[in-house]
């Protein structure tokens, strides 16, 4: 196993370099962990097959002049569409963990997205480098708690909080189950103390278990106790888009968590349309899954989302070069998307919208 790279290879020029290496950095089961996905992996493939069924529908001697890739996202401005998706446990990937993400993403003005699962406490991230930080959370009935867990991220200046509601319960995990993975105990989970234990139950369906599911009931009540933006992240029926709408959530994250929780859900940007066009502007959508390309992201915006989540990679450069890697990484991603802009006749983030044609078949 390697130690984190000082200087990038000359021949790291795309987000699949850094997965093509990242295993040489990683012992099996935390490389396991990190790039698998729930049973036989549908989910992970479709996410990335979905961006293969669209091709970029250019126009040529577009004025350009003023180009920027600027999102304007509830009233504030960030250089690029591109957020780094809650993940657990950066430690694992690399010593400096939540800290060396945080400095990469800071250096190129993306947003992080820490894990309720982090291993490194929200008062320990750097909060004066000029980008939010935001913290995804699960919602959990014990509401003394909850609160508690809000209070202390508001203290500590946090920006955002987005609600994952697609996992009551941990997918099923074969690649990271033959790997053996386990979280180390030296990895702390600095946010999840005092955290109420999930009743051991022989099968999830047991009352016991099912007593503890958060319901909308649970996310409304949480809302109206910060003064935060709070998301929802995991959605992928109009259905709830409408009802998060209806019920004055600031924003949504269109996602099937990457592939890890049921493997036989459809690709977040197929299901972006219809959502978006629910939404109708009325709060910002942002979709992940299988972006790593800023091909990608040209897609996700043509189809309607306002900005990206990107995962693994975000990772993959971690293990392979700490804060410089996502740094990195980033950088590659942005300049990909305004290559796309440029050469697309797109001068700005919302003139991308509709810009994409399906692929033609056969
Ligand atoms: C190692 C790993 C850990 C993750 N942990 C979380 C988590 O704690 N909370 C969460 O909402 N999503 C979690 N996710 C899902 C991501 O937020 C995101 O939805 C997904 O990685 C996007 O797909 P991509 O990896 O193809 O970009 C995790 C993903 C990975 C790869």
């Amino acid at each position: 196993m390697k130690t984190c790279l000082e200087r990038i290879p000359q021949d790291v020029v795309a987000l699949c370099d850094y997965e093509r290496l990242a295993p040489e950095f990683l012992p099996p089961d935390i490389w396991a962990y990190l790039a698998g996905g729930a049973a036989d992996e549908r989910g992970l493939k479709v996410n990335q097959e979905a961006y293969r069924q669209w091709s970029i529908q250019p126009q040529v001697l577009v004025e350009m002049h003023g180009a920027s890739s600027t999102l304007q996202l509830r009233g504030g401005q960030l250089p690029h569409p591109f957020f780094i998706a809650p993940m657990a446990a950066h430690r694992l990937f690399h010593a400096e963990g939540e800290l060396a993400t945080a400095l990469g993403a800071a250096a190129m003005g993306a947003p992080l997205v820490m894990s309720c699962r982090a291993s490194t406490p929200i008062e320990a991230m750097p909060r004066h480098l000029g980008v939010p930080l935001w913290f995804q959370l699960y919602v959990r009935k014990d509401r003394e708690f909850m609160l508690g867990l809000v209070r202390r991220l508001e203290d500590a200046g946090c920006d955002g909080l987005v609600v994952t509601v697609d996992a009551p319960v941990s997918g099923i995990r074969n690649r990271e189950q033959r790997a053996g993975f386990r979280f180390p105990e030296e990895i702390e989970a600095p946010h999840l103390v005092g955290e109420p234990a999930w009743p051991v139950v022989e099968s999830v369906l047991d009352p016991r278990y099912l007593a503890e599911l958060p319901t909308w009931e649970d996310l409304i009540w949480l809302k109206n106790q910060t003064r935060l933006p709070v998301w929802l992240k995991g959605v992928l029926s109009v259905a709830d888009a409408q009802r998060a709408v209806e019920a004055s959530f600031d924003g949504l994250v269109v996602s099937n968590h990457g592939g890890r929780t049921l493997d036989v859900l459809p690709a977040p940007l197929k299901v972006l349309p219809e959502i978006s066009r629910e939404v109708a502007g009325r709060i910002p959508v942002l979709v992940d899954g299988g972006i790593r390309r800023g091909t990608d992201a040209f897609i996700a915006l043509a189809l309607g989302a306002d900005a990206v989540m990107v995962g693994r990679p975000m990772l993959y450069a971690l293990a392979v070069a700490g804060a410089v890697g996502v740094a990195h990484a980033l950088r590659i991603l942005c300049h990909e998307l305004e290559v796309a802009m440029l050469l697309a006749g797109c001068p700005t983030l919302p003139s991308i919208r509709g810009r994409v044609r399906p692929v033609m078949k056969g």
